[in-house]
């Protein structure tokens, strides 16, 4: 059995700000295998990034509040008790982060290959000399032609996609075990998104480090995740492996996400769902299961009672009333309707 790199248990997390506490993270938990891809997908604003700041411990504290019952184990050790020395080391050695907006990230005024070997020397004892001839080694990995020209520019005089690349490089300097993608894709255009993913997906597999890939499209991780954990106003409303998710899903967000999903045997003129009516507002989270507002099955209970998680099989569980009150299955359409197969 492989071992569990990453154990997030009960994580919380709060904002608190002039109008009051936004309960961003409300009790989110899952696990991590060594190699593994978990995708966590959600509209915006359901705490994704929230989530993936806390396992970096990037969150400002104040005004973030990390709840004193969140734990964050990685490799068994809790990330929050850690010195400032071993906090360094694990970011940007153990576990490296990419987000959506490169431009930010980089450095303007810095090459990218000063960028890169800052870097690697922050967390190893090669010298200058060693660790460019390392960062040109990357920059042809993360495939970027004619790197030792590279090397040598700046962030403003590459393409939104190339920085993207450099930052898969940075990420992957120190031979990470978790890589933190926090839409690595969304402002890149589709056939650039997809070759970022194919880029992750090939690096992963080779240096055969797990990865948590974010993102709001469901799209994205087909492809990439083994398991998926779809949010939902802080919380995880249903997870799954992939095939379950994208075939079997049984909670009305996830069909809902999956309505909105570009799909290859659909009409090219058949308009794409889009997802009716807005999230809960998180300084003031309904009391009952968040996504009452908008579920067409929604009853009396759902708006009182936060429901329970039901397990359909192993690893494939959400957390619906339907389940929970174990309404035939018959009475919920659907899980015939999205029967995606
Ligand atoms: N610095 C902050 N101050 C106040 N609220 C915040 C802050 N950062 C995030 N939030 C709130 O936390 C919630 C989750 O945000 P986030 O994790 O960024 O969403 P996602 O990444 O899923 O789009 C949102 O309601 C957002 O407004
Ligand atoms: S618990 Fe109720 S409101 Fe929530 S998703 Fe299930 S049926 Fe809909
Ligand atoms: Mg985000």
């Amino acid at each position: 059995m492989s071992e569990k790199l990453l154990k997030v248990e009960n994580l919380k997390v709060s904002y608190h700000t002039y109008a009051g506490e936004v309960q961003a993270v409300r009790g989110v938990s899952f696990e991590l295998n060594e190699g593994e891809t978990i995708a966590l997908v959600g509209e915006s604003g359901c705490g994704k990034s929230v989530t993936a700041r806390s396992l970096m411990r990037l969150n400002k504290v104040p005004p973030a509040e990390i709840k004193e019952e969140s734990k964050v184990l990685f490799q068994g050790k809790d990330i929050y008790q850690l010195s400032e020395k071993e906090l360094c080391q694990y970011r940007g050695g153990s576990v490296s982060m990419i987000f959506q907006d490169a431009m930010a990230a980089l450095n303007p005024t810095m090459t990218i290959g000063n960028q890169i070997v800052e870097n690697i020397r922050h967390h190893s004892s090669l010298s200058k000399k060693e660790a460019m001839e390392k960062a040109i080694v990357l920059l042809k990995k993360v495939g970027l032609s004619e790197p030792n020209k590279r090397i040598k520019q700046y962030p403003h005089e590459l393409s939104g996609g190339m920085r993207q690349r450099v930052m898969i490089a940075i990420a992957f300097a120190n031979e990470p075990k978790l890589l933190i993608a926090d839409e690595p894709t969304t402002a890149l255009d589709v056939t650039i998104q997809a070759q970022i993913i194919d880029l992750i997906k090939e690096l992963q597999k080779e240096e055969k480090t797990s990865v948590i890939m974010i993102t709001h499209d469901l799209g994205v991780v087909a492809n990439i995740a083994q398991r998926i954990a779809v949010m939902y106003a802080g919380l995880i409303v249903e997870r799954g492996n992939s095939r379950d998710i994208f075939y079997h899903p049984k909670h009305p967000y996830t069909n809902m996400l999956l309505e909105a999903v570009p799909r290859l045997d659909h009409n090219a003129k058949e308009e794409l769902a889009s997802i009716a009516g807005t999230p809960p507002d998180l300084l003031n989270p309904p009391k009952g299961c968040p996504f009452c507002t908008r579920c067409r099955y929604c009853m009396e209970i759902c708006t009182e009672k936060r429901p329970p998680v039901y397990e359909f099989e192993e690893n494939h569980e959400a957390s619906c009333w339907l389940y929970a009150l174990k309404k035939p299955a018959e009475d919920a359409p659907f899980t015939k309707e999205t029967a995606h197969e």
